[in-house]
């Protein structure tokens, strides 16, 4: 059959509230025109993000019901260890509340001042808390990952000059790890070759720089290396899978993710003295290291959901609906990121809204316009995010406007699908009628979670 089915069926339903334009207009209004300040409820199909926003299997929660929730030791933590063991081969396990408290920990453990950590693209929590250490985050993306308009089958690679020539210049010892985000969240969910991973890791090993991965989306990854990468078509998502952490030292993961949870993180890692230091910072700040934040039927469901993550048909349906959404846009014209992300369709915003420079946000004038039309909620990667004040205290645009449509996993079927399509293509042909906005207040860091802004 051509047809791609959800390789499940619906046990429960959650009601979707269905609002008027006119009380959209005004439910903005009152969030500042910053979509991250409306209720959930009056959004009608929220894309805010892929993270803790999936469906849990009836296993899933099957498995909730036999959360242990021992403070030591629990059986719950026993099969936790041993499912990240059993994909990634690294000895020490840690849980954390969420992907960020990861980094944290990680970069108050190993950073200081004048540190340099090289990445292909860091995300955005990850890079607050490496500047919060005092070190600076560098990207270091591929070319070809830095155009919207190339296709490329995998243009989260790393820059494998540019790395080299970065240690070079900065000098080993002020670069304690690099990492790879895989997949690259921030450059349109696009993956990261097995080749390039390789890579990466032989020119750090020149030079006894650890490699960390940021794994969020490694399920997706792998799936894209089955599908796009010379000899892998024949393994399991699950040996892909294998094969990638056995490159890397360390990992930090947001479980909110490809571990199908709700909530959930971890760090793991090869080096005895990292995990020393690192456990201790956990007891302080998440909890015990059997639970490390989490209850134990988090731990369960976790455990069950990574994977359920690795299951092919699983990722067959996913990226079939990332890839419909894509090629529709694409067929009206539509500047979209191709080819498509593993979670995510990014539309092109500084394309779509050519008359609206920079540093009156492309990307907030289409997200807004957006749920105006449909109560789509979607999230903005550009300047609003990304951008930063140089010296002289001027705002400096991001290198790319992308808007993200980001997919909850197992959560919206075909026929919403076919109404996000109609709501950007009504957008789209009065594209010309949004007008861009300017900032009123914002915070010092991660000023896209709660800035109010103004049409201007
Ligand atoms: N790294 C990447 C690549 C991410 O995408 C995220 C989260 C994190 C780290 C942090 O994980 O949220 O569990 O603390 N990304 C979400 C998103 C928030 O919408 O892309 P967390």
């Amino acid at each position: 059959m051509r047809t791609i089915i959800e390789p499940f069926r619906i046990k429960m339903t959650e009601p979707i509230k269905i609002i008027s334009k006119e009380e959209r207009i005004e439910k903005l209004k009152k969030a500042h025109y910053n979509v991250f300040l409306l209720d959930a409820i009056d959004c009608t199909i929220d894309l805010l993000t892929d993270s803790g926003t999936g469906a849990m299997s009836a296993q899933q929660w099957a498995a909730i019901m036999i959360g242990d929730e021992s403070y030591a030791g629990s059986q719950s933590w026993k099969k936790f260890e041993a499912t990240i063991k059993k994909i990634t081969a690294i000895k020490h396990i840690f849980p954390t509340h969420q992907g960020r408290a990861a980094e944290g920990l990680l970069a108050m453990s190993r950073l200081k001042a004048g540190d340099m950590i090289p990445n292909n693209s860091h995300f955005d929590t990850t890079r607050a808390n490496i500047e919060f250490a005092g070190a600076t985050a560098v990207n270091l993306l591929c070319e070809e990952g830095r155009d919207p308009s190339i296709e490329a089958p995998f243009k989260g690679n790393m820059d494998i000059e540019k790395l080299t020539s970065f240690i070079q210049t900065h000098g080993a010892e002020n670069i304690p790890f690099a990492m790879l985000t895989i997949t690259n969240n921030t450059g349109g969910g696009q993956p990261v070759s097995l080749a390039n991973i390789r890579a990466v890791k032989t020119v750090l090993s020149q030079y006894n720089i650890p490699l960390v991965l940021d794994a969020c989306r490694f399920a997706e990854n792998a799936y894209f290396i089955s599908k796009r990468e010379k000899g892998y078509q024949d393994k399991s998502l699950l040996e892909i899978a294998q094969e990638i952490f056995s490159l890397a030292d360390a990992a930090t993961m947001s479980l909110k993710k490809d571990g199908l949870a709700n909530i959930g993180g971890f760090f793991i890692c090869n080096n005895d003295e990292w995990a020393e230091d690192f456990k201790n910072l956990l007891i302080l700040r998440e909890g015990f290291p059997t639970y490390g934040g989490l209850a134990g039927r988090d731990l369960e469901a976790i455990s069950v959901g990574l994977m359920e993550a690795l299951d092919m048909d699983y990722q067959t349906y996913r990226h079939a609906t990332v890839d419909y959404l894509t090629q529709k846009l694409d067929m009206k014209g539509i500047p979209v990121i191709k080819p498509s992300g593993g979670h995510a369709v990014f539309i092109d915003a500084k394309t779509f809204m050519p008359h609206i420079p920079p540093l009156a946000y492309p990307g907030i004038a289409l997200i807004n316009a957006l749920y105006i039309e449909g109560g789509i909620r979607a999230v903005e990667l550009g300047t609003v995010m990304f951008g930063h004040f140089d010296d002289k205290g001027k705002e400096q645009p991001s290198e790319l406007e992308l808007v993200r449509l980001a997919f909850p996993r197992r959560v919206y079927t075909q026929s919403h699908f076919d109404y996000i399509i109609e709501v950007v293509e009504k957008v789209w042909e009065e594209r010309h009628t949004y007008s861009g906005l300017n900032i009123t207040k914002q915070p010092q860091m991660l000023r896209h979670f709660s800035c109010h802004f103004e049409n201007n």
